[in-house]
């Protein structure tokens, strides 16, 4: 059974699409054992609590370093046994002590098809505008494996979504969450609790 730490900032809709795939079966062999946010009034932290999984905020704030909140969080995924970090609408940099103890065992979805429109400064509806902004006529989701760098990590997968005519950053984003984040996160955390994917020379291998 795959534990699963889940790292949130906001509303959550990322954790309660993996919650409900594992509700429905379409995740296997994994349970969410532990939701952590930097924001202790993220609804994702509600979403946690309804669903009866433990959620706990570890914010920068409540620390005097970030060292030491580092060391908490760090100290919290090992102490909950998590085997993988699913960073879900996180906005917090993921420390290099924290990459090194999970080797290929944290993930991120990010909002568009990387490597256009990621890295810093690209996240939430900044993203979209980005696409909007440049003109592209499909954008969509990844889920990639986090290494030191930011969006940089192996690509697990990734799912087109058309840019329609009219689209404001916000119906864009809508529509990436329902019709990419929402399936390929769930999908790629099946795929890896049920050890079908495999990373050489920093490309992914998925065996169906
Ligand atoms: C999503 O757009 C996700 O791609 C990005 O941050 C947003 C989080 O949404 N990483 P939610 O908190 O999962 O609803």
């Amino acid at each position: 059974m795959l534990k699963l730490g889940v790292l949130v900032s906001g509303g959550g809709t990322n954790l309660q699409a993996i919650l409900d795939a594992i509700d429905n079966g379409n995740i296997t062999n994994a349970k969410v054992e532990v939701v952590i946010s930097n924001n202790r009034g993220a609804y994702a932290l509600e979403r946690a609590k309804n669903h009866g999984v433990r959620g706990i905020c570890i914010s920068p704030k409540q620390y005097g370093s970030r060292e030491e909140f580092h060391k908490a969080l760090l100290s919290e995924l090992q102490a909950a046994g998590v085997d993988l970090v699913v960073l879900a609408g996180y906005l917090v940099a993921i420390p290099s002590m924290i990459v090194e103890a999970y080797p290929n065992r944290i993930i991120n979805i990010h909002p568009s098809l990387i490597p256009s429109f990621c890295g810093v400064g690209y996240y939430g509806l900044r993203v979209h505008e980005g696409v909007l902004g440049r003109g592209v006529k499909v954008t969509g989701a990844t889920v990639h494996f986090v290494d030191a760098g930011t969006d940089t990590g192996p690509i697990i997968l990734q799912k087109a979504v058309e840019v329609q005519q009219g689209d404001t950053p916000e119906i864009l984003q809508k529509r990436v969450m329902e019709q990419a984040e929402w399936k390929i996160l769930p999908r790629a955390i099946d795929l890896i609790a049920n050890d079908k994917v495999t990373v050489t020379d920093g490309k992914v291998f998925v065996t169906e």
